[in-house]
C-alpha cells in the first residue's frame, strides 16, 4: 500500500480471490483494471462462499469503494445479475463505480466466440465463452460500444445498430448461422444501461485522487500472466493484459502510483483451456491434487489440469511484473504425498536446458521439465494457526521455492477462507 497491485502468476486461479478479500481489510478502494466475466474470484467469508465475476473481491466490505476499469469489458446482464445476487445476499452494491470508458460485451460477442472456437475444432483455444476475445476485437477495430454509449440510449441505438449490422454479416455470411436481432438486443440493453447508470464514474480520477490523499488502493488482476494476450502462452491466452503494466492502461493512472505488486501462486500448477503445459500430471498423482484442491472452474465448472510447480513460469511472471512479494497458496491440497516435484529448467530435445520461459508454444511442446524432489508432508495444516505451526518439510518447500524464485514469500495459503492465511514472517 498505497498502490498494491495484485496479479496472479500462473494460468489463473490461484486464489486472488482469496489474497484480495484479506488485503481489502487494510485499503480503502479495490480496482479491476481487466478482463471481464471470464473471471471467477472465491471468497470465503464467515463459512458463506461468493464467486464474483465482475464485482471487485473488496465488495463484502461496506466501507471499501469498488471500482471497475475502463479496459474491463462488461457483460451487462451478467453484472446485473452478479449485483442483484449479492444485494439478495445482504452485500450492498452502493460503493461500486464503474468507468464510462469500459466495453461492452454483446449478444453477438456471445455468440461469435462460440462460433469462432467451434470453427477452429481440434484448434480450439478452450475459452470461457464469455465473448471476451470478440469484445476486445471491436474495441481494436474501434466499433465497440461502451458504457458511456450504453447509458445514452440515443446514442447507443445509433451505434449498435451500426455494430450489429456488421457483427450480423460475419454472422450469417461467414459462419452461416442465423442473424441475431438487434433492435430486441438494444432495447434489452438499454434497459440494462437505464439500471446501471447510477454506478458510472471515472474511476481514473477517483483512483488518481485517493492515491494522492495517501489512501490504500488495491488493484485487483484477473486471469494471469500466462494467460497475457504478450506475455502468455500464445495463442491459448486471454485478450487482455493480466500484468501490472496493463494495471496502468486498464485504470488511467501511472506507474509511479505503484508501491507493491503482489504475485499470488499455487504450491502446484493449474489450467483450464488448452495449450501447453510442461508439468502437467495426466496421473493418479494429477487426479489426487484436483480432487485434495478441488480443482474445478469457477466459471465453467470445468476440471482443472494439474501439475507441478514450475520455477520457470513463476520466474517470468516475477520478471514482467516488478513483483515485490510471493503468496502461495493451496499448500494443503499437497498433503499426503510422498515427494513434492518442482520444475527447476526445461530439457530440449537437444538435450540442452532452458532457464527462461520459452516464448513460443512451439519451444515449449517439445520440452521436458527437469525436476528436483522434495519431501512430502502429511496432516491436515489448514488447522495450522501460525507459519511456525507447519510441518518442517512444508516450511523447507516454501522456503526453497522463495530461494529458487529470487522473491520473498509474505504468506502463505492452508485453506480456501479469510483465517487460512498464514503470514510468513
Ligand atoms: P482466483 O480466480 O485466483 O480468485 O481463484 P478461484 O477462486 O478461481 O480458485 C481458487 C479456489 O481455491 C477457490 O475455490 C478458493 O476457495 C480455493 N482456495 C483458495 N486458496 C486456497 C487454499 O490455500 N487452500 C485450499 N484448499 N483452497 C483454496
Ligand atoms: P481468473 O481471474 C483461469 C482462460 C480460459 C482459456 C483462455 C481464454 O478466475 O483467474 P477467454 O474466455 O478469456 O477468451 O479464454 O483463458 N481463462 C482463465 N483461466 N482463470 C481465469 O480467470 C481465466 N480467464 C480466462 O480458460 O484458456
Ligand atoms: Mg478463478
Amino acid at each position: 500500500m498505497p498502490g498494491t497491485i495484485v496479479v496472479g502468476l500462473q494460468w489463473g486461479d490461484e486464489g486472488k480471490g482469496k489474497i484480495i478479500d484479506i488485503l481489502a481489510s487494510q485499503a480503502d478502494m479495490v480496482v479491476r483494471s481487466q478482463g471481464g466475466n471470464n473471471a471467477g474470484h472465491t471468497v470465503v467469508n464467515g463459512g458463506e462462499v461468493y464467486k464474483l465475476h465482475l464485482v471487485p473481491s473488496g465488495i463484502l466490505y461496506k466501507d471499501k469503494d469498488c471500482l471497475i476499469g475502463a479496459g474491463v469489458v462488461i457483460d451487462p446482464p451478467g453484472l446485473l445479475e452478479e449485483i442483484d445476487g449479492m444485494e439478495s445476499r445482504g452485500v450492498s452494491s452502493a460503493r461500486l463505480k464503474i468507468d464510462p470508458r469500459a466495453h461492452v460485451v454483446m449478444p453477438w460477442h456471445l455468440l461469435l466466440d462460440a462460433l469462432g472456437e467451434e470453427a477452429r475444432g481440434a484448434g480450439d483455444i478452450g475459452t470461457t465463452r464469455r465473448g471476451i476475445g470478440p469484445c476486445y476485437m471491436d474495441k481494436y477495430e474501434r466499433i465497440g460500444l461502451r458504457i458511456y454509449d450504453l447509458v445514452r440510449p440515443e446514442i447507443f441505438r445509433v451505434k449498435a445498430a451500426r455494430t450489429g449490422l456488421i457483427k450480423n454479416n460475419i454472422i450469417a455470411k461467414i459462419y452461416n448461422h442465423p442473424p441475431l436481432d438487434p433492435d430486441e438486443i438494444i432495447e434489452k440493453y438499454i434497459a440494462c444501461g437505464q439500471r446501471l447508470a447510477s454506478y458510472v464514474a471515472d474511476v481514473s480520477v477517483l483512483s488518481y485522487e485517493a492515491l494522492k490523499a495517501g489512501k490504500n488502493v488495491l488493484f485487483e488482476g484477473a486471469q494471469a500472466c500466462l494467460l497475457d494476450i504478450d506475455m502468455g502462452t500464445y495463442p491459448y491466452v486471454t485478450s487482455s493484459h493480466p500484468i501490472a503494466g496493463g494495471v496502468c492502461t486498464g485504470v488511467g493512472i501511472g506507474p509511479t502510483m505503484i508501491n507493491k505488486v503482489v504475485g499470488v501462486v499455487k504450491a502446484y500448477t493449474t489450467r483450464v483451456g488448452k495449450g501447453p503445459f510442461p508439468t502437467e500430471l495426466d496421473s493418479e498423482t494429477g487426479e489426487f491434487i484436483r480432487r485434495q484442491g478441488g480443482e474445478y472452474g469457477t466459471t465453467t465448472g470445468r476440471p482443472r489440469r494439474t501439475g507441478w510447480f514450475d520455477a520457470l513460469i513463476v520466474r517470468h511472471g516475477i520478471r514482467i511484473n516488478g513483483l515485490t512479494e510471493l503468496v502461495i497458496n493451496k499448500l494443503d491440497p499437497l498433503s499426503g504425498l510422498k515427494g513434492i516435484k518442482v520444475c527447476v529448467a526445461y530439457k530440449k530435445p537437444d538435450g540442452s536446458l532452458i532457464n527462461d520461459y520459452p516464448a513460443a508454444v512451439e519451444d515449449i511442446f517439445g520440452c521436458t521439465p527437469v525436476y528436483e524432489v522434495l519431501p512430502g508432508f502429511s496432516g491436515d495444516i489448514s488447522r495450522c494457526k501460525s507459519y511456525a505451526d507447519l510441518p518442517k518439510a512444508c516450511r523447507d518447500y516454501v522456503e526453497y521455492i522463495e530461494k529458487l524464485c529470487a522473491c520473498p514469500v509474505s504468506m502463505v495459503g492452508v485453506g480456501a477462507s479469510r483465517e487460512n492465511v498464514l503470514v510468513k514472517p
